[in-house]
């Protein structure tokens, strides 16, 4: 086992001139389940691919242990890689596809067998050994792929979206099993998905990239409570936060009838590049469903109202004097605001309920630079 570093770790591709990944600073404990999170083309691949060995690193040096890999051979960073695209060999059985790479190393064949049945116990596959995977189902096919990785006993294992290939429901079945099979082996993993949810679920800590820039690393409850900007505000939780632009009067940031007061510590980092505005983020889950005409509350007018059984959601658009100033932003697009309502006592289409914020549960970001101001 072993930890990892990202050191200022660069990657430009050629022919390009921004970075793919660009300074990563970054470092795993060992044992720990690093998730690798961001939108397509953020740089997530790119990282993993360096870490593995199978990228060039053009700025900065990448570390197992203590050991400085930048410039070893894939092979022999005694790590294993589970891609999306697992492609089992059609030909071999379950147990030679799982023991394949042993025995290209020119491990004895005892030893092979021994490795591939421990795993296969490990991923309940015992019975499928001398199957040939177009005989599995998507499922098993995944937990091989698991186990190519898992025989070679590696100090860290690599993914990169091993799940994509899942139905809805499989993954989320696999993505517990991956989890608490990393636990129990305790080997270093770094696990790439675009998936917001497969990362707050599995991993001990998150890293959210952008635009191949390290925005955050924290533990799921950190992301989720305090994100570091606006893009990872918008990012971390499902449905996404409530973002709009409030102004500043008196130590109160305000939008149509709705006042947020401001710790004094938030005001004094507004600066001139603000404009007197700030902006504001609000969890569909830290508003109050409130009767019309209530003091600080925001009227919207719902469009669409998704019931999920145990929460019901509101997609409105905010309405009243606040509507345009606030040029709301939120996962659901432009002007619209989400609301986690009483799925008991839903409104109709076409209705207006009136909504404040929870106090305490708004998050506040410099309208110039989004970063987090509390
Ligand atoms: N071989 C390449 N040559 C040039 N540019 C590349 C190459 N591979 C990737 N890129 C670019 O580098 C950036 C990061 O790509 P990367 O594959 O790491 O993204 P990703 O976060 O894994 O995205 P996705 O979620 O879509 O898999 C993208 O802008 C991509 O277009
Ligand atoms: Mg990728």
């Amino acid at each position: 086992m072993a930890t990892v570093t990202f050191d200022h770790a660069t990657r430009v591709y050629p022919g390009t001139e921004r970075p793919a990944v660009d300074q990563l600073n970054l470092h795993v404990e060992d044992g720990e389940f690093l998730v690798l999170v961001g939108p397509s083309g953020c740089g997530k691949s790119t990282s993993l691919r360096m870490l593995a060995g199978l990228e060039d690193v053009n700025g900065g040096s990448i570390l197992i242990g203590d050991r400085d890999v930048t410039d070893v051979q894939p092979k022999d960073r005694d790590i294993a890689m589970v891609f999306q695209n697992y492609a089992l060999y059609p030909h071999m059985s379950v147990a030679d596809n799982m023991g394949f790479a042993l025995k290209i190393a020119g491990k004895p064949k005892a030893e092979i067998r021994e490795r591939v049945e421990e795993a296969a116990k490990i991923l309940d596959l015992t019975e499928y050994l001398d199957r040939k995977p177009k005989a599995l189902s998507g499922g098993q096919r995944q937990r091989v792929a698991m186990g190519r990785a898992i025989v070679r006993q590696p100090q860290v294992f690599l993914m990169d979206e091993p799940l994509s290939n899942l139905d809805a429901k499989l993954r989320v079945q696999t993505r517990t099993q991956i989890a608490s099979l990393q636990r129990r082996l305790g080997v270093t993993t770094v696990y790439v998905t675009h998936d917001q949810t497969e990362a707050l679920t599995m991993g001990d800590r998150i890293a959210v990239l952008k635009g191949g820039l390290l925005q955050q690393v924290g533990t799921p409850r950190e992301m989720y409570d305090t994100p570091a900007n606006v893009f990872v505000a918008g990012f971390i939780g499902s449905p996404a936060m409530n973002i709009a632009t409030f102004k500043v009067d008196d130590g109160v940031a305000h939008v149509g009838a709705a006042r947020v007061p401001l710790e004094r510590s938030v005001v004094e980092q507004l600066t001139d590049a603000d404009g007197g505005k700030i902006t504001i983020g609000f969890r569909p889950e830290a508003l109050d469903v409130v009767p019309q005409g209530t003091e600080n509350s925001m009227p919207v007018a719902v469009n669409l109202v998704e019931e999920l059984g145990s929460d019901a959601f509101v997609y409105g658009t905010l309405v009243g004097p606040a509507a345009e100033e606030a040029e709301v932003r939120s996962g659901a697009g432009d002007n619209q605001v989400i609301v986690r309502i009483d799925p008991r006592n839903v409104p109709m289409k076409g209705d207006t309920i009136s909504v404040t914020i929870k106090p305490g549960q708004s998050h506040v970001f410099s309208a110039a630079t989004g970063n987090r101001l509390s």
